[in-house]
């Protein structure tokens, strides 16, 4: 189903208004993938319909949470593309660090799912900052519209097996076993610096004076005018000469792309004009 048919099937309206009223624009996603979505809860639940899948929704509350799941792809790792994390601290940090006396860093992890990339930045922030032999400081903000991702990140446990792309040493330095077998914490002096919350990149409050923003692999499901309205509100979330850093299949399309500067176009790391 093309974008024009799903969003004018009168049927997918009481889904989208419903949806809505939960804090999620359905509208912001490509049709073909919501339509995807949709007919895997649409299965899950027995129902052949929109109507019918709208009064599971309200009988049964707790379907929106699955929704929300299934419409958010959650899939992340630990320092997930490692060239693009090298790249921020070996050129982005010791930048930011030259340009001003500003010693507090705020960074927005966008679209943070259950926390690896948000704390992968706080690691290598802090390894970065060691290196440098700097005093700065630094909070990252996690968003993510799925909150049960982001219950995950606040809870900070992680199966051992997601920590196999990270060096024994970063592991023992920023992680500490939990009292669950197989599973390893993130160390207290990291968690102090994050804060978590849930909402959707479009319509909720966007953060301020943010230093740099990672949006990586969120855009990809979005149309073309809502990635517009996003980079425009990322535009004014950052402060002057601050960074947008994206996923490896994404680019800055539309009027956007003429206010920020492509500084190293292999890792997708863009800075304000
Ligand atoms: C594939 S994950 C990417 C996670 C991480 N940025 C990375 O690159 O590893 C995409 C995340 O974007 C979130 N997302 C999708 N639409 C969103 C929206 N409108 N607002 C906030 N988060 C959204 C999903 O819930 C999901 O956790």
């Amino acid at each position: 189903m093309n974008t024009a048919e799903l969003y004018s099937d009168a049927s997918f309206k009481p889904i989208a208004e419903r949806v809505l009223r939960r804090g999620l624009d359905l509208h912001q996603y490509k049709a073909s993938f919501v339509g995807r979505r949709l007919e895997v809860r649409l299965r899950a639940r027995g129902v052949d319909n929109y109507q019918k899948y709208a009064a599971i929704l309200d009988e049964d509350p707790s379907e929106y949470a699955v929704l929300f799941d299934a419409l958010s792809i959650n899939v992340t790792e630990f320092f997930r593309d490692e060239a693009v994390f090298d790249a921020f601290s070996r050129f982005i940090v010791p930048e930011m660090l030259a340009r001003s006396n500003e010693v507090d860093l705020r960074i927005w992890s966008a679209g943070c799912a259950s926390g690896e990339e948000a704390y992968t930045i706080a690691i290598a922030l802090t390894e970065a900052l060691k290196r440098l032999g700097s005093a700065a400081t630094f909070t990252v903000l996690g968003t993510d519209v799925s909150k049960r991702a982001i219950e995950v990140a606040k809870l900070a446990k992680y199966p051992f097996s997601s920590l196999r792309k990270l060096p024994e040493r970063v592991v023992s330095e920023y992680f500490r076993p939990s009292p669950e077998e197989g599973y390893y914490e993130v160390g207290r002096k990291v968690r102090d610096s994050m804060r978590f919350s849930s909402g959707d990149l479009v319509l909720a409050t966007r953060p301020t004076n943010v230093d740099v923003i990672f949006c990586r692999n969120v855009l990809i499901y979005m149309g073309r005018e809502v990635q517009a309205k996003l980079f425009t509100r990322f535009y004014r979330a950052l402060n002057a000469s601050g960074y947008l850093v994206l996923g490896m299949t994404e680019t800055i399309i539309g009027a956007p792309a003429g206010v920020f500067e492509a500084r190293m176009q292999r890792e997708r790391i863009f800075q304000k004009r």
